[in-house]
This record gives C-alpha cells, sequence and structure tokens, in this order.
C-alpha cells in the first residue's frame, strides 16, 4: 500500500505576522488571504485580528497574538506535569505554598526556543531559573516581563526540551504555563498531490483546513490512489523557517 491517506498537516514557525486584514473571510478566518484561522473558546468567528469577543478567550492549545502560537504544553503534556500548569485557566494555581521548584515534562523532546510563566503575582517579585532536561541554568536564558502576571523566559538558542523546571520562590505562585515552536503555517496555503482516489473527496487542500477531525463531511482526508511514488506537496504562499511538522493519519 503506497496511498498517502492524512487529515491534517501542521507546519510550525517561529514567528507571528498577523497580515492586515479584508473583509470577506468565510467564517472562521481572519487575514489578506483569509489563511488565519480562529481560535477563540466559543465562538467559531473572531475580529479582524484574531481577537476573540469580550467574554471569551484563546481555546485550549493556543495562546498569543490573534490566539496564534500553538501551545504544545496544553497538547503534549507527560504524565508527571500537575494539571493546574497547562488547563487553559490562569486562576488555578500551584497548591504548595512551600514548593521551591515546578516541573513540566513534555510527551517527547521538542525544539523549544521560548516558553511563558503566568503567575498569581507580578513575577517582577521573585528570582527563578529554569532547568532544561535536569540541565543548567543555561547563560543564555533571558526573562522578559509581558505585564503583571506574565514573564517570558528564552534562551539563545533552540533546546531539545523533554522537561522543564522552574527553580526559585516564583515556584509556589505558578498558574500556568504554555510552550511553542510557533504557529501553523500550513494552513490554506496551496497542495496538490499525485492523484485524487474517489473524484473531488479527497484532495490535496484537506490536509490544510484546518480540520484534524476525519468526519467533517465525510471528505476531510487526503487520498491518493494506490501508487508509487505517492506524492503530496505544499506551496508556501512566502518563505518561512520551519522547526516542526506534524502529519495527522486517519
Ligand atoms: C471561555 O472563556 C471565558 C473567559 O475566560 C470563560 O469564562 C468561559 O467559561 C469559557 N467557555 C468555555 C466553553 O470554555
Ligand atoms: C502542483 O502544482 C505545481 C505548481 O503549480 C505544478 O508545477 C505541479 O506540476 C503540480 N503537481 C501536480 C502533481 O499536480
Amino acid at each position: 500500500m503506497s496511498a498517502v491517506v492524512w487529515q491534517a498537516v501542521m507546519i510550525l514557525s517561529s514567528y507571528v505576522l498577523l497580515d492586515s486584514s479584508v473583509q470577506g473571510c468565510s467564517p472562521g478566518w481572519f487575514g489578506q488571504h483569509c489563511d488565519f484561522q480562529c481560535n477563540c473558546n466559543v465562538s467559531l468567528s473572531c475580529g479582524s485580528q484574531g481577537d476573540c469577543p469580550p467574554n471569551e478567550r484563546c481555546k485550549l492549545g493556543f495562546f498569543g497574538p490573534g490566539c496564534q502560537y500553538v501551545d504544545l504544553a496544553a497538547r503534549s503534556s507527560g504524565a508527571s506535569s500537575p494539571p493546574y500548569l497547562f488547563d487553559n485557566d490562569e486562576t488555578s494555581c500551584n497548591p504548595d505554598s512551600q514548593a521551591t521548584s515546578v516541573l513540566y515534562a513534555l510527551t517527547h523532546g521538542t525544539p523549544v526556543s521560548w516558553f511563558r510563566i503566568y503567575s498569581r503575582y507580578n513575577p517582577r517579585q521573585y528570582s527563578f531559573h529554569v532547568k532544561i532536561n535536569g540541565f543548567g541554568p543555561y547563560d543564555d536564558e533571558r526573562q522578559y516581563l509581558v505585564n503583571q502576571h506574565v514573564v517570558d523566559v528564552m534562551w539563545g538558542e533552540v533546546y531539545e526540551i523533554k522537561d522543564i523546571t522552574i527553580v526559585g520562590n516564583i515556584a509556589p505562585t505558578i498558574c500556568s504555563i504554555q510552550i511553542t515552536t510557533g504557529r501553523n503555517v500550513a494552513l490554506k496555503q496551496f497542495a496538490n498531490q499525485s492523484s485524487v482516489f474517489n473524484g473531488a473527496q479527497g484532495q490535496a487542500s484537506n490536509a490544510v483546513d484546518g480540520y484534524t477531525s476525519d468526519k467533517i463531511n465525510g471528505n476531510s482526508c487526503v487520498v491518493t490512489r494506490e501508487e508509487a511514488p505517492a506524492i503530496w506537496r505544499l506551496y508556501f504562499r512566502r518563505p518561512h523557517i520551519v522547526s516542526r511538522a506534524y502529519v495527522y493519519s486517519s
């Protein structure tokens, strides 16, 4: 069997650049080319910059400008990570008031250059450093205060991260963390493939339509005929530096 059968492709690039918007995208999409997907926690649609309605937030698994950063902490948490860290709720915090460190483990090693910490109080009052896979701190660690509750931790290079330990007196105040390698730049880009099984169903664009379900209208997958080589190919509207690609298979 050499047919390509995929539901979705997610290709992550480190930078979030929101296009200036034009009207007329179908519901659930925004941006100049309508290739940014809305990621609000209730509504399907969003504002012209991906902004969510007043009583909403980004849905689980997304954060940042226009809810475009893919949050790996919400998608790939290991058994040893306490749930308050990745429950999409910044009001549930570390129950251990004596904690001296907090460990977050991913299910598999992932290249990461920065992550975000939400604290119950102003992170400026605390000192901490970060260990990666049990080692560190690293000389190139930098901390940037984002607002009264949020601090971003960055490194000068990309490390293959299996787990992160936050060490210091900020530990008892930590409420959530978000880890990202960027946004999905595959969405709504041009794709084609060597053949399409079963007419219009199974066409190449199904892998970049934003749906990972195999049940959307019965035509959410890419399916080629059985052939060698079976090829699916993606063309970007503009170049991206890509750190990671995911393929969702049926
Ligand atoms: C959506 O987010 C808002 C604001 O944080 C929250 O009050 C609400 O419960 C959330 N709804 C769902 C369905 O997650
Ligand atoms: C896919 O599209 C590219 C660019 O338009 C074209 O050169 C190529 O022949 C196409 N491939 C297939 C298999 O249709």
